[in-house]
């Protein structure tokens, strides 16, 4: 145990807030017991507060005292794919708070697997509420650098854990209700989750009430515009601002900031959106990206680009 996370576990037992780093995206924690922590969570993200939260455990044995009536297929999916980037939401238990769960009798649980999220959750030992560390709406943070540049003065600790290796946020499945739902796609993917779990849907986001469903999210403050891959040249010829461009292909000259992402839908997905916070600030007028392609496991891929899209 280093002294940062004794600090960092210190810290979240006094009602402050610590900025952590797990595999998906870093996290903004706080206390899930403590109102008054995570009031401050809420305001530090600018998030309304009729909005849950996802609460961080240390083990899937931990995680299931917040939840009651459990199915057998929530045990099914934490023994197969916890610690790691999925979320479950379960009928709640008396611990979740409403203050944790928008008021709703439903509670999102999930048991990250980065060694520092492990470390600070064993030592802290109760729930850790985290939202993603960013401004409510921004893109979401996987760095502790992406962290301080949008919320350092709100928060009492940064802990570094490099590069997120997922890069979006966890998939999360509702078994709270009549069938399983996938409600946000990631990592884990809808033909993984459907081998455990027949008989899943997904479940139109605008039904939901929670923040990924919002028209406008996890977005860049330049306008950005997704581009057929056999269009993307043609819209390169007609432009006339600078643009900054995401794609999978060589760069054009024409063009005055170009990323290149790499064809497999890992590798993009952890670099997202460091790429989207870098073309985003390259000062230019649009942000082009080539559409990935239309096949399932692209799915959270393009969930995440629909969502980052101006129009
Ligand atoms: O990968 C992740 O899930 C990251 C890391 C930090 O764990 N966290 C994250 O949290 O993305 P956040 O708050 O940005 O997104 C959590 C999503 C929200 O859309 C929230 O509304 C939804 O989970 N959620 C939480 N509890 C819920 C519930 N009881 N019913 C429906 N949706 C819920
Ligand atoms: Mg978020």
């Amino acid at each position: 145990m280093t002294p940062e996370i004794r600090k960092a576990a210190e810290i979240l037992r006094a009602g402050g807030l610590v900025a952590f780093p797990t595999e998906t995206v870093y996290g903004l924690g706080a206390d899930a017991s403590n109102a008054k922590a995570v009031a401050r969570l809420y305001a530090a993200k600018g998030r309304p507060a009729d909005h849950p939260v996802i609460v961080h455990f240390g083990s899937a044995e931990r995680a299931f005292t917040w939840a009651r009536n459990i199915p057998e297929s929530a045990k099914k999916l934490a023994a197969r794919f916890w610690p790691g980037p999925l979320t479950l939401i379960l009928r709640r238990s008396a611990l979740a708070r409403d203050f944790i769960t928008g008021a709703q009798d439903s509670v999102g649980l999930r048991v990250p697997s980065h060694p520092v999220a492990v470390e600070l959750l064993k030592e802290f030992s109760g729930g850790i509420a985290a939202p993603s560390a960013n401004r409510f709406g921004r893109v979401s943070p996987t760095t502790a650098a992406h962290v301080r540049a949008d919320l350092g003065d709100e928060v009492d600790l940064v802990l570094e854990g490099g590069p997120s290796s997922v890069g979006i946020e966890s998939t999360i499945v509702d078994l709270s209700g009549e069938g399983p739902a996938l409600l946000r796609p990631g990592a884990i993917t809808q033909q993984q989750l459907e081998k455990l779990l027949p008989g899943l849907e997904t479940r139109n986001v605008s039904e939901v009430r929670h923040p990924g469903s919002l028209e406008r999210h996890y977005a860049p403050r330049t306008p950005l515009r997704l581009v057929p891959a056999h269009d993307l040249d043609k819209e390169i010829s007609l432009l006339r601002a600078r643009v900054a461009v995401l794609a999978f292909s060589r760069p054009d000259e024409r063009v005055d900031y170009w990323m290149r992402m790499p064809r497999d839908p890992q590798g993009y997905a952890q670099r997202l959106y460091a790429a989207l916070r870098e073309l985003d600030g390259a000062g230019c007028e649009a942000i082009l990206v080539e559409a990935p392609p239309d096949a399932p496991e692209w799915a959270a891929v393009r969930d995440r680009l629909q969502r980052a899209c101006s129009a």
